[in-house]
């Protein structure tokens, strides 16, 4: 389960580009797992950053005119500015250009230097710019285009110093297989250990001054200065200490989880573990690479013009909607790919018609049969409310066991399926007409089972849309400070004859239309907020037009019919649908002689699970209109149809 403390990371970004969907994601996803494990009763440190140095910032800034450190400053505040919106909650915020990150670099570079790890040798190599790496000849192909991203590389001979890698290459593939969390996903560990099947070479740790003056010198050698990828992943511990303070860097270190894109796998698990043990320091405890958000399939990228910014999309949207969405979104440790139609219709089916339509409903009904006071349930409970107290405390548990294992939207689809158990527990309980029977005792248990059962499902889904848990905890009368402790989790947390608040529309329905756009080009759309589906003590029955295109209608010949035994309403009725043919059992034989059914052309919908009924199959339901006790089968007998035709 959860550990005592819970440090995590996220890559620290450089500062050359805007940020995008991608590194908001992974800045959510980190931050909401802080949240969890802090509500959780976990101590948390959470901790993102910048990766100032290295050649491409130095080439960036020199494009715009300012000097590297200038354009650091001014790129941060757009990270800073991005993450204060979108509400992320960071306990430190690294930059590589830091004094404290400088010190601690230049210490451990000395150390590893001392101990003989790194050695000066020559270099021979081939040289990526833009993505800042060495490659070996056997690395690349007859044209000497870079494999990373298939630009040309220069050819370097100069002296140069490496880490010895190498020496810990069987150390490595140990550690990995002795502790089998260090990578995840699985198939991220399989590439890694695929990886080290090869000889792994030594690290070339420096580059020239006379090439990239933008870095950390390093202490032995100050013609260098230290490799870009070095420097960015010590970020990892001279935040929390290494070298300067070593209660606090006892306190946090090992980390819990790097969390990382799977496009920086092999730094990762490769030159930051072996790194670290040549330096006499432990591994992070689990490196976890999440997949690419692509969109309509295609990876983004500026000169496809497909970016998403999250900023737009925040200011569209809001921003509880989109941390939603990217939190749901993505199964971690697989792409995912970004669609606008798909984020209005997540939000509308999640958010606007099942949280926010069970607070509408239960905060009316309390107004109206309470006074607006929470009731207080009876002693004696039914096995309706007893199952529903059961499947909220289960879902606790189950949420839990998700987020330590970083599932998040696994996570949020079981609160989903929580609101729906609460949502059938309406339906089923009726409290309307509980009222109107005039029995306020199992009115008031109905209404305070759901409303507690609401009220944990709002709590797990805190630390993904805090705003939204918020608003809806002032609704229900629940003050923010009481929401955030971890007793919120106990069934009973809810006092009865506290007041609710007022009531609000907690997520305006999205109506927008689907039409054919460019890709990635999220400001075509046309949301129009509107107040979620109407509110009403009965059920709602309002469904969308893609709801009702799920439901296949065909015309169907009936073929064969006769009564259930042991059944009075029950006909078994064979019927040819198109050139195949299917049985269902329909309770209708209180109205229809089996005889007269065969050769009607009925409705049926064709899609619907098949049930057993008194032993038989039944592959389908028939549509009949009824009224005054009476039943039609609605037919398509005046009309020349072939059986099996789709009716829409
Ligand atoms: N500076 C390095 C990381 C050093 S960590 C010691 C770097 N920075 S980056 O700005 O390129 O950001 C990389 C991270 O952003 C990825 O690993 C990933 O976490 C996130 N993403 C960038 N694009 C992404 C997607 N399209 N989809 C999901 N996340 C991706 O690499």
């Amino acid at each position: 389960m959860c550990s005592a403390k819970f440090y995590i990371t996220t890559p620290i970004y450089y500062v050359n580009d805007e940020p995008h969907i991608g590194h908001a994601y992974t800045t959510i996803l980190a931050d909401v797992l802080s949240r969890f494990h802090r509500f959780f009763g976990d101590e948390v440190f959470s901790l993102t950053g910048l990766d100032e140095h290295g050649q491409k910032v130095q080439q960036a800034a020199q494009k715009r005119g300012k000097s590297p450190q200038e354009h650091c400053d001014e790129m941060a505040q757009r990270f800073i500015g991005l993450w204060d919106k979108l509400q992320i909650k960071y306990d430190d915020f690294i930059r590589t250009t830091q004094e404290r990150h400088i010190k601690v670099v230049t210490a451990l570079l000395q150390k590893c230097w001392e101990k003989g790890d790194i050695y000066a040798g020559e270099y021979i190599g081939w040289y990526c710019v833009p993505d800042e790496r060495y490659f070996t000849e056997k690395d690349l192909g007859e044209d000497k285009k870079c494999p990373l991203c298939g630009r040309a590389t220069q050819q370097l001979s100069e002296k140069n110093y490496f880490f010895r890698m190498s020496k810990y290459q069987d150390w490595l593939k140990n550690h990995i297989l002795t502790n089998p969390d260090f990578i995840q996903p699985e198939s991220r560990k399989n590439e890694i250990l695929g990886f080290l099947e090869k000889p792994l070479e030594d690290l070339c740790i420096s580059r020239s001054k006379e090439r990239l003056s933008w870095g950390i010198p390093l202490p032995f050698d100050n013609k260098y200065v230290c490799y870009v990828w070095i420097d960015a992943l010590i970020n990892y511990i001279s935040a929390i200490g290494a070298v300067y303070d070593e209660e606090k860097f006892n306190k946090w270190w090992p980390s819990e989880y790097h969390l990382i894109g799977k496009d920086i796998l092999t730094t990762h698990c490769v030159y930051w573990p072996t790194f670290l043990h040549s330096i006499g320091i432990a591994p992070p405890k689990s490196i976890f690479a999440h997949g690419w958000w692509l969109v309509d399939e295609t990876k983004m990228s500026k000169s496809l013009g497909n970016v998403i910014k999250p900023i737009q999309l925040v200011d569209k949207y809001g921003l509880d909607s989109f941390r939603y969405f990217l939190s749901k979104g993505m199964t971690p440790g697989q792409d995912s790919s970004f669609n606008e139609d798909i984020f209005c219709k997540t939000i509308n089916s999640d958010l606007a018609d099942n949280l926010g339509n069970i607070l509408s409903r239960l905060h009316k009904m309390i107004k109206s049969y309470f006074n607006g006071k929470i009731p207080a349930p009876s002693k004696t409970i039914s096995a309706l409310d007893n199952d529903l107290k059961t499947t909220a405390l289960s879902t606790i548990e189950k949420v839990k066991q998700l987020i330590n294992s970083l599932k998040i939207n696994f996570a949020i689809e079981e609160v989903m399926n929580l609101l729906r158990a609460v949502n059938k527990y309406i339906v089923e309980q009726k409290p309307w007409d509980i009222y109107k029977s005039g029995d306020m005792e199992k009115l008031a248990t109905a209404l305070y089972f759901s409303t507690e059962a609401l009220r944990i499902a709002a709590a797990l889904l805190q630390p993904i849309i805090p705003d939204k848990i918020k608003n809806l905890f002032a609704q229900l009368g629940i003050s923010q400070e009481d929401s955030c402790s971890i007793n919120s989790l106990n069934w009973g947390f809810l006092k009865p004859n506290s007041e609710v608040g007022e009531s609000q529309i907690l997520f305006p329905k999205v109506i927008f239309e689907e039409k054919d756009t460019k890709q990635g080009e999220a400001s075509d759309k046309t949301p129009i907020s509107q107040p979620g589906i109407p509110i009403s003590e009965e059920p709602s029955n309002v469904i969308t037009i893609d709801d009702f295109k799920k439901v296949e209608l065909r015309t169907a010949e009936v073929i064969f019919a006769e009564k259930v035994k042991g059944a009075d309403k029950l006909l078994h009725l064979k019927l040819k649908v198109g050139q195949t043919e299917r049985t269902i059992v329909a309770g209708i034989a209180q109205f229809y002689e089996p005889e007269k059914l065969i050769g009607k052309r009925i409705v049926i919908v064709a899609n619907l699970k098949p049930a057993k009924l008194k032993g038989i199959l039944s592959q389908g339901m028939l549509l009949a209109a009824k009224a005054e006790g009476k039943l039609t089968l609605i037919t398509t007998d005046n009309a020349e149809f072939p059986s099996g035709a789709d009716i829409s």
